[in-house]
């Protein structure tokens, strides 16, 4: 049960996930929410490489990207009914159907929403093993379309991150959390 029956979002019993393509701002916009609401703040990707001792290109490279997606999985489960908890997700999160009905069930969904190009401009560190590719662009869109249908399909709450600045988007996600609450 997501909410209770007037519609009203209980934090004391679900997080607020952040889902969108990589470079959205989930990891930057999830933790100044987190800080303007005084709730915890969890990247799925950080628990992962905690976890398993091991970095997320690492990872790909050694176990694949299937691997992964247990990993990921498996963290997920774990943090996904943490009280009073912002979670960001990587952005392939939504692909496995058991973390879409974890996400579905256990949490508050927020998408941040981004054009793929200006996505994959913030995403210039060599990080992200799947935009390892020599025509990024196309690989990102291809992505994006298979991806964006469950964005959509899931999301509680959407938020532009193109138009408006990190803190922007903080600020009113925090007071619309804060308002679902009374
Ligand atoms: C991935 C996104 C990454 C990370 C991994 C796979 C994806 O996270 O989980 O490289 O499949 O889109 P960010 O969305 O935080 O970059």
């Amino acid at each position: 049960m997501k909410k209770n029956n007037k519609g009203i979002f209980m934090p004391e019993i679900q997080s607020v996930t952040f889902i969108g393509f990589m470079g959205s701002g989930k990891s930057t916009v999830g933790e100044m929410a987190a800080r303007l609401l005084g709730y915890e703040f969890i990247d799925i990707d950080r628990e992962i490489e905690r976890k398993y001792r091991t970095s997320i290109p690492e990872i790909f490279r050694n176990y694949g990207e299937k691997a992964f997606r247990e990993y990921e999985y498996s963290v997920l489960k774990e943090v996904c009914p943490h009280p009073y908890t912002i979670i960001s997700c990587g952005g392939g999160i939504v692909i496995k159907p058991e973390n879409r009905k974890l996400l579905k069930n256990k949490s508050f969904v927020i998408w941040l929403d981004c054009p793929v190009e200006k996505c994959i401009s913030r995403c210039k560190n060599g990080n992200r093993p799947l935009l390892n590719d020599d025509n990024v662009l196309l690989s990102a869109e291809k992505l994006f379309a298979c991806r964006e249908p469950f964005y959509r399909q899931l999301a509680d709450m959407i938020y532009d991150t193109d138009q408006f600045t990190a803190e922007t988007v903080a600020e009113k996600i925090s007071i619309n959390i804060k308002s679902l609450m009374q």
